[in-house]
């Protein structure tokens, strides 16, 4: 299994880039789940500071170009792959060389649109392969746009989240499939709040072996 985690880091000039709030943590949970369910796991680990498992396959990442490439190579031999990660929508165009000076000028920063590298993966995946996703929404908008992002990345799986769980320790998260189906972890394990992320990493990398048994 491969399993991706934490945010990009995307430079604007030698020391400085944009980021995201994601703290990895539901990527690690993940990677120890599915490593104690006996996969065999590569944890692609961007910039953050919580200590991954120690007895799953590290590899970090700064930018969406490094995850990119670590994609490349890894993806073709997994089976399944889990993209927790948080990649940027957008990255400065072109890196300015060594550090912006401050100036009593308006700064503008030209940003181009990343490569989606959840649909890329899914669009030259192989029979047996299987590709999950997760999505983040507000919450008034999450059926309707989770089953939108489902469809136009072409994924086996979406598990989403409302916004709230970026950086909280509970997940209240849905797993949405091709044919219309919906699981999430029973009320009585997950209470009104929600779950602990480790608590729902075991529950998905459970329902991620049976579901994808067949393949
Ligand atoms: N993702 C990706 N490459 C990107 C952006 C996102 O692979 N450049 C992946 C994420 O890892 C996640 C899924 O796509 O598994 C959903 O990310 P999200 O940012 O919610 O999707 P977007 O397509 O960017 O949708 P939105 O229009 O809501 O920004």
């Amino acid at each position: 299994m491969l399993i991706t985690a934490g945010p990009t880091h995307e430079p604007i000039d030698a020391v400085r880039y944009l980021a995201n709030r994601s703290s990895g943590r539901m990527g690690i949970a993940l990677a120890a789940a599915a490593r104690k369910a006996g996969w065999e796991v590569t944890l692609l680990l961007g910039p953050v500071h919580v200590a991954p498992p120690e007895d799953v396959q590290v590899i970090r990442f700064s930018s969406t170009a490094d995850l990119e490439a670590l994609l490349d190579a890894h993806f073709p031999p997994c089976d399944v792959l889990v993209m927790a990660a948080a990649v940027a929508d957008y990255r400065p165009r072109g890196v300015s060389q060594g550090k912006l000076a401050r100036g009593e000028q308006k700064l503008m920063l030209e940003l181009e649109p990343t490569p989606d590298l959840v649909a890329k993966c899914a669009a030259r995946r192989r029979p047996h392969q299987r590709v999950v996703g997760f999505a983040l929404e507000e919450a008034s908008i999450l059926d309707e746009r989770a089953a939108e992002k489902l469809r136009r990345k072409k994924l086996d799986a979406l598990v989403a989240n409302p916004l709230a769980t970026m950086g909280a320790s509970d997940v209240t998260a849905t797993v949405y499939l091709p044919d219309g189906r919906r699981s999430s972890p029973a009320k009585t394990d997950a209470g009104e709040t929600g779950m602990d992320k480790n608590a729902f990493a075991r529950w998905l990398i459970d329902w991620i072996g049976a579901e994808f048994r067949e393949g």
